[in-house]
């Protein structure tokens, strides 16, 4: 039993680690207890979500609130909070829709829907101008999946090791996490994955800077397999993995030499978290098929859309997503709002600007911190990655999750990801004194577990 125990701490569930048994046992109040034991008494358990960490009772901008009354600046939020937990504009607009019209059967349609297509086409790069909505990432990715075989007549994928596309048997095929995929049974045929574009830890052995292999052995694996449907990939893992601008071109080219198509999935980072609309606009390339989601629900409904070229509408006798939601008025009417907001407040410039200045001060935080081995981002999206040695950059789990409870207890929560780096995603919306706030809690936590794990 231990050693996969240990296995899936490695890869990240911070679920099973002493630091976790110790955060249980400080959480003293009755009342929070109760509430803990009475969800491990009805909900079936499962990794990375189980046992629960607190009790939330509100969430209001960058804040989410505790049972016994702790806020906490919330530097994960599922990447849903790109406007800010509870906007104001959001919930408005949700419940006019409410009130007006709450569903929308299949086979009719409705304003909000039709308004959030038309939006995202415009918004969208190049000529992604059609559009299917789902209830979640994951069934986006499925339904991009199920286009890609329909429009080329083939099979295969192409994805990369320690990506992360969903939970679904699909979803898992194509992702590269071991969590995800070990012990879970056959998975679906073809998905082959290829090394990504990850320097510090480059099995092709670039050693920190990236040379582009790894964007030629994309090329190399089309070319030899010569029948693959979709090269699938987040454009920039949330880890981060930023790759080089040239990566995309080179896959795109080879994606074009090889009659295969792109998917980008932007599930997590759509509508504006690097500092665009769009994180692809980062690089000029225009997928085949773009897939968002997270934020797209303004922070509070689940919704996620693909949206593909005009040129690949031609499944129409096919089910691609048949999903009861597939057109839901609320959820389409909270996206325009968010979008709206986004748009009016140039959060983009915002997002851009005040992950500039974060890198910054992450920067001078690693001439202190001999643990901190590398700091990436682009916008607000950014990564500090915790390693027992800059030379070696192995990877540092435990010290890692020191600084996660520690910053827990202090006010800052985050998502640590491949186990060390502490992956921060705040709201668009944050201040920039809540980010310096932010960044002083975390050299605090840096500098205690330090002087603890010498
Ligand atoms: C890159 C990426 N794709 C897809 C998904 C799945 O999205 P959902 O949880 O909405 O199904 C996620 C979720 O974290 C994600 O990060």
């Amino acid at each position: 039993m231990d050693e996969p125990l240990d296995k899936l701490r490695s890869e990240g569930d911070l679920n099973l680690s002493p630091h976790r048994e110790i955060w249980a046992k400080e959480q003293v109040d009755p009342e929070t207890r109760r509430l803990l034991a009475e969800d491990e008494r009805y909900f079936l358990r499962q990794s990375l979500s189980t046992p629960c960490l607190d009790v939330l009772t509100s969430c209001e901008g960058v804040f989410i609130e505790t049972h016994q009354g702790r806020r906490l600046m919330d530097f994960h939020g599922n990447n849903v909070h790109q406007v800010g937990f509870g906007n104001s504009r959001v919930i408005e607009a949700v419940t006019r829709q409410m009130n007006a019209l709450s569903f929308c059967p299949r086979r009719y349609t409705n304003v909000p829907a039709i308004q959030l297509a038309k939006k995202l086409a415009l918004l969208a790069p190049g000529d992604l101008n059609k559009v299917l909505f789902a209830p979640g990432g994951t069934s986006a990715i499925g339904m991009a999946l199920k286009l890609a075989r329909a429009v080329t007549g083939r099979h295969k994928t192409i994805s990369m090791w320690d990506s992360f596309h969903g939970a679904s048997l699909d979803a898992i095929s194509i992702g590269g996490e071991a969590i995800f995929r070990q012990n879970s049974g056959p998975l679906l045929p073809g998905t082959e994955h290829v090394a990504p574009p990850d320097p510090n830890h480059c099995p092709l052995g670039c050693g920190g800077a990236c040379n582009l292999r790894c964007a030629e052995y994309v090329d190399y694996v089309l070319g030899k397999e010569g029948d693959v449907a979709a090269v699938i990939a987040e454009t920039v893992r949330s880890t981060p993995y930023i790759p080089r601008r040239e990566y995309w071109e080179i896959v795109r080219a080879a994606c074009d030499r090889h009659g295969t198509l792109l998917i980008l999935d932007e599930v997590p980072h759509c509508l504006g978290r690097t500092g665009k609309m769009f994180t692809c606009e980062h690089y000029g390339v225009v997928p085949d098929i773009l897939v968002i989601g997270k934020g797209l629900g303004g922070g509070i409904f689940p919704l996620a859309a693909l949206i593909a070229r005009e040129g690949l509408d031609v499944a129409p006798e096919k089910a691609l997503g048949h999903y009861t939601h597939e057109k839901n008025p609320v959820a389409c009417a909270a996206a325009l709002a968010a979008i709206e907001y986004i748009e009016e407040e140039n959060l983009l410039e915002h997002a851009a600007s005040l992950g500039a200045h974060a890198l910054e001060r992450m920067r001078k935080m690693m001439e202190d911190h001999p643990r901190i081995g590398d700091v990436r981002g682009l916008g607000l999206l950014m990564g500090i990655e915790v390693v027992r040695d800059r030379a070696t950059m192995e990877r540092d789990h435990d010290a890692a999750e020191y600084v996660m409870y520690a910053a827990l207890r202090r006010g800052l929560n985050f998502k640590l990801t491949m186990g060390n780096i502490i992956t921060l995603t705040p709201p668009l919306t944050i201040s920039r004194d809540e980010m310096d706030r932010a960044l002083a809690i975390l050299a605090e936590c840096f500098k205690e577990m330090e002087r603890q794990t010498r």
